[in-house]
């Protein structure tokens, strides 16, 4: 789980997605206040949810996310194929990710998940015809990655159909040049037609390194080594490079021509999200035999360095971070705080008027106990992640009430006016509106549903049916689904992105089923929701590829 919110520093274009977990302190102003009236709501549901929902009722649950789901790729195929992306309101099209149908690309999965075999012969059919040797635009290697890749692999892994492996290779040749770089960091973008890798001489975390999943998987399939050596190189790279001055950490900007990090600047979310998230994935694709990558996630992403645990001779905030830290299960940790994210998500949620949750929220530090604020504020300032960590897990061990993370004992919805939630409300939450929009994006489902199959707790998918409802009810439109400029009043934009069919869609339909056919133990998916499965690499392949086990 885990998103990408950023404006590319160093290209005018806009990349897409936004991590919306939790303790959010976000880049960039939104522009003008505007007054509303206060919005009138009579009953309130999300106070009154209760696990008590018959089987029956969720299949019933299930079949309409399906519906949902044919709504919108019946609107595209009508009125968009084979361009990117539908135009729900004006029924028009997009080229804004290489005009190469990646709607029909990010769908397929979904499609044979649900058990659309029509849709997906026809979708088959798009696939086969594109070529790859021309695009609208310089090719956006990691939207391109993510999108088009992870939906060809994550369908032929479902389908077995060997034409998805080989446009899988057929795309994946044409996008090289991104790599013709000194230190095999991937160029922003690719000139398909003249074979050339395009962008700035920085590159972001999350966009240089949110392919190893992709590659690794396309390398146990085809038995080729130059795919696997792309995502080896990455991680070789992080694990060789000297990061003291993080505290082990990844920072989020990174020369391609030297392969060394341009300053200290850490984020979990905005920029560099995904990269994080395929370190610990890598390790879970591959049968958990990958422990280097293991390891890089605690040190690089968590800023935990597990070698020094048991070192009697730290002293100072890291030794007693360490110390602490032996008294703990890192696995209760994060269950921890991902209840606690995950509750804060869902209130910017239920908080509402329309029942969709901002794209951008800013934390403020009027309350400084027992939110996230302070964890994660800090944690931006000094180099010492541990120590913090454990300050915010003593605070909860302390506090009587166990289980209780930073955002989790707030449990009810407040309703205030616009005015307010724009400026913060004093004794009310502790967050201020940032960009109002909501567009249609997948993360909070994403954490709903991960929770619910976790924990089997169905208070977790009871919210993200009401969140379902929400999008039903303000968002849907004659052809499809639009992208909302403000979850304060719920006026519509004319986009329908990909992802909305890939991710939000896919998430909240596995989340209605009683037998997920995505088994968490079996599958992994990528960060654009596409499942990976599990596999083993064989003695003959860790020894051709050189994969470092154990
Ligand atoms: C778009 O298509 C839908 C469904 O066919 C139709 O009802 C609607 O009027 C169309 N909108 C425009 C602006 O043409
Ligand atoms: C692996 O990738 C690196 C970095 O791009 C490159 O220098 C090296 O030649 C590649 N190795 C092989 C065998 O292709």
């Amino acid at each position: 789980m885990s998103r990408r919110t950023h404006y590319q520093v160093h290209t005018n274009r806009p990349t897409t997605r936004n991590l919306l977990y939790g303790a959010v302190i976000l880049l960039g102003l939104y522009g003008l206040f505007r007054t509303m009236t206060p919005y009138d709501v009579e009953s309130d549901e999300w106070d009154s949810i209760s696990g008590l929902v018959s089987p029956a009722t969720w299949q019933v649950r299930a079949e309409t996310v399906k519906g949902a789901f044919l709504h919108a790729y019946h609107g595209y195929e009508k009125y968009a194929a084979p361009h990117d992306e539908l135009k729900p309101l004006s029924n028009g099209s997009s080229d804004k990710f290489n005009g190469w149908g990646v709607t029909v690309f990010d769908s397929l999965d979904t499609m044979l998940l649900m058990g659309l075999k029509e849709e997906y012969v026809r979708g088959l059919e798009i696939v086969k015809s594109v070529d790859f040797t021309t695009s609208t635009q310089y090719v956006p290697y990691f939207e391109t990655i993510i999108r088009y890749l992870g939906g060809l692999l994550s369908a032929y892994a479902l389908s077995k159909d060997s034409i998805l492996i080989q446009r899988a290779e057929d795309m994946v040749k044409r996008l090289d040049p991104a790599f013709n770089t000194p230190t095999g960091i991937p160029f922003f973008s690719v000139d398909v037609e003249n074979q050339q890798g395009q962008g700035a001489e920085v590159g972001i975390l999350a966009e240089i390194s949110s392919l190893q999943l992709e590659y690794t998987y396309l390398a146990k399939l085809t038995g080729k080594f130059e795919y696997y050596n792309r995502s080896a190189t990455i991680n070789r790279l992080f694990a060789n490079t000297d990061l003291k001055d993080t505290g082990g950490m990844l920072p989020v900007s990174w020369n391609l021509i030297s392969g060394k990090p341009l300053d200290t600047h850490l984020s979990v979310g905005a920029q560099a999200d995904s990269a994080h998230e395929y370190l610990l994935k890598l390790y879970l694709l591959t049968g958990k035999t990958d422990r280097a990558s293991l390891e890089m996630y605690n040190l690089k992403s968590l800023g935990i360095d597990l070698q020094q645990l048991g070192n009697e001779r730290l002293y100072g905030y890291a030794g007693k971070g360490y110390r602490q830290l032996a008294d703990y299960n890192l696995k209760d940790i994060h269950m921890w705080a991902a209840e606690g994210l995950a509750q804060t998500c869902y209130l910017t949620y239920a908080d509402s008027p329309t029942g969709l949750g901002p794209d951008e929220m800013m934390i403020k530090y009027t309350n400084p106990e027992g939110t996230w604020t302070r964890v994660d504020g800090d944690w931006k300032k000094k180099s010492d992640q541990t120590h913090l960590w454990m300050e915010a897990v003593d605070r909860w061990k302390n506090s009587g009430s166990r289980g209780v993370a930073p955002g989790l004992a707030e449990k009810k919805r407040i309703i205030s006016t616009a005015e307010d939630r724009w400026k913060g409300v004093p004794n009310g939450r502790d967050y201020m509106l940032r960009k109002s929009g909501y567009l249609l994006r997948p993360e909070t489902v994403e954490s709903l549903y991960l929770l619910w199959r976790i924990t089997g707790d169905s208070k977790w998918r009871e919210r993200g049916w009401a969140i379902f409802e929400a999008i039903e009810k303000t968002t849907r439109t004659a052809s499809g689904y639009a992208s909302l400029y403000s979850v304060e009043t719920g006026g519509p934009d004319d986009s329908m992105p990909s992802y909305f069919l890939a991710e939000t869609l896919k998430y909240l339909y596995l989340m209605c089923l009683d037998d997920d056919p995505i088994s968490l133990d079996k599958w992994v998916f990528n960060t654009e929701a596409h499942p990976l499965p599990v596999f083993d690499w064989t003695p003959e392949e860790i020894r051709r590829f050189n994969v470092a086990i154990g």
